[in-house]
This record gives C-alpha cells, structure tokens and sequence, in this order.
C-alpha cells in the first residue's frame, strides 16, 4: 500500500520536477522598442507551483514562433503576461514598466566636457519609453551620437532640453556633465 502512494506521488511530480530542470531558465523576448524582455522560469515556477500548463499552451506557446507578438495594451486586456499581471494575481503590466524592461543610467564618454549621464529613473517619471525609443533614441548604448550644435538643433537630448520643455543644452552644461 505504501508503495502504491509512493509511485502515484512520483508519477505526479517527477514529470514537472525533471522538465523544470531541464527547461532554460531565462527566455529573451526580443522587443524593439524597449530593448528585450527577460522572463525567468524559475522565479514563476516558484511563484505559481511546478506546473507547466498555468502557462503552456493556453497563455504561451512552448514552441516560440507560434507565439503572435503581443502589445502592451494586448496585456492589459489579459492576453500574455497580462493574464496575471493585472495587479491582483501579479502586479500589473500597467505599473513599473521596469520591473520587466530593466533600465539603468546611461553614461556618454566625452572626454572634452566631462562624462554625461543620462538618467532612466528621472525620466521614466516623466514619460513613457515609447516618447524616447525608438524614435529620439535607439534603446541600444552608444547606437546615437550627437553633438552639442545638433541637439541644439533639436536632436537627441536637445528634442526636450531646448529651454521650453526642460533646461536648454545651451547652458546648464554642469546640470548633464561632470565638469
Ligand atoms: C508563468 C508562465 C510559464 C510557466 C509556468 C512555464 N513557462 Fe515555459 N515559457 C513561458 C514564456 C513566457 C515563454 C517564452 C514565450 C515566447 O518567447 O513567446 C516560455 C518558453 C518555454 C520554452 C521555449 C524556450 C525557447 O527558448 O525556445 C520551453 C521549452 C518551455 N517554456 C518549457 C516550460 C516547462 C517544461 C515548464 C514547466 C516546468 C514551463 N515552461 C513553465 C512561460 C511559462
Ligand atoms: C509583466 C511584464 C511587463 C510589464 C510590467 C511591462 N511590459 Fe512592456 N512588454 C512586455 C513583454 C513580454 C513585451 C513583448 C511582448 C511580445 O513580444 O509578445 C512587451 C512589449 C512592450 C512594447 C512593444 C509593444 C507595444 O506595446 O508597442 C512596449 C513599447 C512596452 N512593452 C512598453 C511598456 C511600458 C511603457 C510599460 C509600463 C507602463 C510596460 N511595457 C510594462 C512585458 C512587460
Ligand atoms: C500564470 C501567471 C503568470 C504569467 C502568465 C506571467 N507571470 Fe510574471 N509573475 C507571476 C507571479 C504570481 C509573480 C510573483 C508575484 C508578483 O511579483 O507580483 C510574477 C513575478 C514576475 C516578475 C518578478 C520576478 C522576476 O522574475 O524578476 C517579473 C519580472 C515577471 N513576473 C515578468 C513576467 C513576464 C515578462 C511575463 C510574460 C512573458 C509574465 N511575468 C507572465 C505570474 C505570472
Ligand atoms: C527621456 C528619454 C528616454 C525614456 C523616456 C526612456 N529611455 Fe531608454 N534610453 C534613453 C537614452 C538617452 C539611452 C542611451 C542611448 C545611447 O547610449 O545612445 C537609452 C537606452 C536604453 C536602453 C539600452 C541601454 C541599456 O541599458 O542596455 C534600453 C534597454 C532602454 N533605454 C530601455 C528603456 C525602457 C524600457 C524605457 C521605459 C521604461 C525607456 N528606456 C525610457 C532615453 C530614454
Ligand atoms: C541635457 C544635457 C546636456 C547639457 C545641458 C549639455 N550637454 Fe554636452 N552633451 C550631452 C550628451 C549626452 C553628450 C554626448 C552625446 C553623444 O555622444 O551622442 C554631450 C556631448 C558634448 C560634447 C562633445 C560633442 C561636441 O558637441 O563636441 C561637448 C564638447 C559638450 N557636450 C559640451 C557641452 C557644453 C559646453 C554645454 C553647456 C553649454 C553642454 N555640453 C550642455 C548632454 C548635455
Ligand atoms: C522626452 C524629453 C526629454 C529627453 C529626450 C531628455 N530629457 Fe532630460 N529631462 C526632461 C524633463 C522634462 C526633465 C525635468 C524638467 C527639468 O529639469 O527641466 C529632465 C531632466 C533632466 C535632468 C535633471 C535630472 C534631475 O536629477 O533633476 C538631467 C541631468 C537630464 N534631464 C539629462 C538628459 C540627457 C543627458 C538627455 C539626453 C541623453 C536627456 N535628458 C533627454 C526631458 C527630457
């Protein structure tokens, strides 16, 4: 009798305990606008128990290219990640973009004037990553190069930085470089 319950539990557990091994635990999600997504096996394998199908098939595809591009308003009707970050069962794809599109301060070398930092936290306060990427700035360090009479001009920094919307590149030099 013992050994009854002993091969039920192990018919049971073995299959999603064997495959959670096996599976990768970080998948890439390439995304353009934003730079890639890194989803992780693991941390949901323990957030919603060893269970393969509260995702696969009916939320994801396990073979990838089946899986349709989603778009953030997509998820925010329940599709993909959505289906729980929807800030009941995980917090919602509405909220801290970053939790999921990792961001971080971007330094440009300018050996001339002193280092330039540019930072996402500031920013992502103010404005959506859709209002810089890709259109003012590809979401790849040292993609986008400009010089200081371009961003005048209006490019790269100088598109908000033209004393309307924020301080003007024309001065506060000290405000963006370590002078
Ligand atoms: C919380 C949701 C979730 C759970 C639970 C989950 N997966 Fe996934 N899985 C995903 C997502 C998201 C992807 C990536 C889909 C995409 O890129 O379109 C993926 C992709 C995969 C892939 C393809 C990887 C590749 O790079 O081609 C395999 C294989 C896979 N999962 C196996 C498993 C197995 C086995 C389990 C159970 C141990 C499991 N998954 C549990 C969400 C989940
Ligand atoms: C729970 C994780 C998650 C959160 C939170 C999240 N995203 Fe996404 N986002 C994704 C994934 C995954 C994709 C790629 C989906 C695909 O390729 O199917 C994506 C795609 C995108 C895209 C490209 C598609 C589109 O909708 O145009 C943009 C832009 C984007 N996210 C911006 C944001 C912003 C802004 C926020 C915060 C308001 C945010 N995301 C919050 C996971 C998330
Ligand atoms: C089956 C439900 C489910 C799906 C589908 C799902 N998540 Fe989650 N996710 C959770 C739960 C539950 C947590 C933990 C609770 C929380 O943090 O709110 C979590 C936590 C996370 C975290 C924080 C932990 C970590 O890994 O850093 C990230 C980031 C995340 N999810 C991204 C995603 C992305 C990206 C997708 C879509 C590709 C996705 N999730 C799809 C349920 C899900
Ligand atoms: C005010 C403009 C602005 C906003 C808003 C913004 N970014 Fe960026 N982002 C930048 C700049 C500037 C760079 C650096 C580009 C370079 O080095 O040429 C950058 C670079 C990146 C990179 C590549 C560098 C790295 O860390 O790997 C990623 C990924 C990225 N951003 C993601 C995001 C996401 C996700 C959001 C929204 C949560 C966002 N950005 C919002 C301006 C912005
Ligand atoms: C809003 C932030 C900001 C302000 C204000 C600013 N800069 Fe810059 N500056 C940058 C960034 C970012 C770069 C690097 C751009 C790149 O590599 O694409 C740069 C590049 C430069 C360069 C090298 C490129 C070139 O034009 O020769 C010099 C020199 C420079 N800045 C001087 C200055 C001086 C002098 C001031 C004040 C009059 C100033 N900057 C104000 C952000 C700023
Ligand atoms: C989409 C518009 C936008 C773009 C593009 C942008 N900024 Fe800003 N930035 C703002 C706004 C708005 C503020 C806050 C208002 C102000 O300080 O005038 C701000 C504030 C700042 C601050 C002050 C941060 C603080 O701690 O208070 C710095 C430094 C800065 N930006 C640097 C940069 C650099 C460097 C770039 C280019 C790589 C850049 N910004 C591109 C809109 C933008």
């Amino acid at each position: 009798m013992k050994y009854r319950w002993l091969i039920v539990a192990l018919l049971v557990l073995l299959p999603s305990a064997v495959c959670a091994r096996w599976i990768k635990d970080q998948v890439v999600m390439p995304v353009e606008a934003t730079g890639p997504v890194v989803f992780s096996h693991n941390n949901h394998l323990e957030a919603v128990g060893k269970n393969c199908p509260s995702c696969h098939n009916a939320i994801f595809n396990i073979v990838v290219k089946k899986n349709p591009v989603f778009t953030m308003a997509d998820m925010a009707q329940g599709k993909s990640c959505g289906a729980c970050h929807n800030g009941t069962r995980a917090f919602s794809v509405k909220d801290d973009c970053s939790l999921c599109h990792p961001t971080r301060d971007i330094v440009f070398k300018v050996p001339d004037a002193g280092d330039a930092t540019f930072s996402h936290e500031v920013h992502t306060g103010l404005y959506g990553c859709g209002e810089c990427h890709p259109g003012i700035f590809k979401p790849a360090q040292g993609k986008n190069t400009a010089t200081m009479t371009e961003m005048e001009g209006g490019r790269s920094c100088g598109a908000c930085h033209d004393g309307n919307t924020a301080f003007t590149v024309g001065e506060n030099c000290e405000t963006c470089h370590a002078m």
